[in-house]
């Protein structure tokens, strides 16, 4: 491995959970340590990640349609912004990244975790994040946080039933499956508390 390369940060959780609240705070910490930072989303992160993105989030689609547009757009991804940002030795930062069609596609909508296995190996090719945050949040203090902050629910915020309980779930299990990497959170805590758990595992991690 190159010894310059970045570090790979992700941020998880369903819709509400506060990604976007502590993004800039990471991003922050980052630069202050005199790292370049590279920060991207999913789905999207490229120009026509971003396309796909609002076909994903307002089209009506299949689920092995839905699965398949985000691996699509996770190759573009993946390939043209995030492993070369790694190997010039920039840091990167996504909100989203693979556990979440763990948790989206296979938790909430079904899809067999063999056929996700197979997409991660074909396009993600063995990256994985250095360090995972993932904002556990019950999905009724979610959706209440969601439509207090937007209007227009998009094809997943317009999920009910159990739909955000099955992702929180496959989340926690890939949580499980993956515990060397990820720091999970109390999200319903306040934001001040969750960034000074958060800075404490990246002091620790990234000494
Ligand atoms: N720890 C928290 N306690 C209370 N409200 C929060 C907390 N974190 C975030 N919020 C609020 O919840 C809403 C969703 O947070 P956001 O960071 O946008 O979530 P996400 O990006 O995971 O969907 C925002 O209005 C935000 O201000
Ligand atoms: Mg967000």
């Amino acid at each position: 491995m190159n010894p310059m390369r970045g570090r790979f940060i992700t941020l998880e959780g369903i819709d509400g959970a506060g990604k976007s609240t502590h993004m800039p705070s990471l991003v922050q910490w980052v630069t202050q340590r005199g790292h370049q930072v590279l920060q991207t989303r999913e789905p999207g992160g490229t120009e026509l990640g971003e396309a796909l993105r609002q076909l994903l989030l307002h089209q009506d689609m299949q689920v092995d349609t839905e699965t398949l547009l985000l691996f699509a757009a996770r190759a573009e991804l993946v390939q043209a912004v995030i492993r070369p940002a790694l190997e010039r030795g920039q840091w990167v930062v996504s909100d989203r990244f693979t556990d979440a069609s763990f948790a989206y596609q296979q938790g909430g909508r079904g899809v067999a975790r063999a056929h996700l296995e197979f997409l991660e190996n074909w396009v993600v090719e063995g990256l994985q994040p250095d360090l995972t945050f993932l904002f556990d949040l019950d999905p009724v203090t979610a959706q209440q946080r969601v439509q207090r902050a937007s209007a227009k629910p998009d094809r997943f915020e317009q999920q009910g039933g159990t739909f955000f309980e099955r992702v929180r779930a496959a989340y926690l299990e890939r949580a499980t499956r993956h515990a060397s990497r990820f720091c999970v959170l109390p999200a319903a805590q306040p934001a001040t508390h969750l960034w000074s758990l958060i800075e404490q595992q990246l002091s620790r991690r990234f000494p």
